[in-house]
């Protein structure tokens, strides 16, 4: 079960790499972005990666931390990104990439509870040491919230006609199983079967994007990266969902213009103005070759800022 690294070269060819110079690859998976900016670095040059998934973070220590393999340029820490600020000194990196969404080993793994076309336990967390399961969660959840999180994480019309039925058959016995969970969507949703999309694949996004908190983590990962960026230091994010895309896009737009919600009377705001971020470029997406090879690249948007000299 490996993992095609997304739009590979346009991400590291996006982070300008200094061979000298300190960068964080926020989201290991199975570290093809970090092996190919782990190979412009000099000695003196250094990775830091993260990764919530223990799985991911075993593979990186293997590769980089253990017997003949260690690499005294990685450093190593199982952790969700949203918490960068504790691995990370102030104003150290020269740059970030955020490979968003799982990677191809979580969802290719039935025991990870992310996929609907095999069989397994209803769990969908990124780091199953940690949080509520996709299981426990819908065993408790006000059937009134789980509509709302399967309308608003994935964009489900019949997301109240899929709660009332997830509801029903709750009533009768815990749904543990993501087969389970798929045959109750399907039965739920009326009509001709879509050939191209199965009817669950909306709310099994949506149950996981809310499990792992995922929007949650992006906005807090972005607003601490400022601070963890040096002057000119690149941030490349990579996401696979248009709400994703749309808080990285309105992210660098607001920290270019300097525009932010703050009150009027805070001092920051004057900082802010000044504008912290400079886009680079137009958004980059997947070549139709990419899309062929990798069918999973093909919701991808690759988008790059830079840190300006304005230090907050
Ligand atoms: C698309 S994969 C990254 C693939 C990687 N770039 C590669 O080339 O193998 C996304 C990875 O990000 C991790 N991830 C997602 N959200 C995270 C978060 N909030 N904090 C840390 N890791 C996260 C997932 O566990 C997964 O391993």
């Amino acid at each position: 079960m490996s993992h095609s690294p997304v739009m590979l070269n346009e991400a590291v060819a996006g982070l300008a790499i200094k061979p000298n110079g300190t960068y964080l690859d926020a989201t290991y998976g199975r570290g093809g972005h970090s092996a190919e900016i782990v190979k412009r670095l000099s000695t003196e040059g250094k990775l830091i990666v993260m990764d919530r998934d223990p799985l991911a973070i075993k593979e990186a220590r293997q590769r980089y931390a253990t017997g003949d393999s260690i690499d005294s340029r990685v450093t190593i820490h199982h952790s969700p990104f949203s918490k960068i600020g504790s691995y990370v000194v102030e104003h150290q990196l020269d740059g970030i990439l955020i490979d968003l969404g799982v990677s191809s080993p979580q969802l290719d793994n039935p025991e990870r509870g992310f996929s609907f076309m095999q069989d397994g336990p209803l769990d969908m967390r990124m780091d199953q040491t940690a949080g509520e399961s996709a299981a426990e969660w819908i065993a408790v959840v006000d059937t009134e919230e789980m509509a709302r999180v399967i309308w608003k994480y994935g964009d489900e019309r019949q997301s109240r006609r899929i709660a009332r039925a997830i509801d029903r058959f709750r009533q009768e016995s815990p749904i543990t199983t993501t087969a389970e969970l798929a045959d109750i969507v399907k039965r739920a949703v009326p009509g001709k079967p879509n050939r191209k999309r199965h009817p669950a694949t909306k709310t099994f996004q949506a149950i996981r994007i809310y499990i792992n908190s995922e929007l949650e983590e992006i906005e807090t990962v972005l607003e601490n990266s400022i601070a963890a960026l040096a002057p000119k230091g690149r941030l490349a994010v990579i996401s696979f969902h248009s709400l994703e895309d749309r808080m990285v896009k309105q992210f660098i737009r607001r920290s270019e213009k300097g525009e932010d919600d703050m009150p009027l009377d805070l001092p920051i705001q004057s900082m802010v103005k000044d504008g912290v971020l400079r886009r680079v470029g137009k958004a980059i997406f997947p070549s139709e070759d990419e899309i062929y090879n990798n069918p999973r690249s093909r919701s991808a948007v690759l988008r790059i800022a830079e840190r300006t000299d304005e230090l907050v």
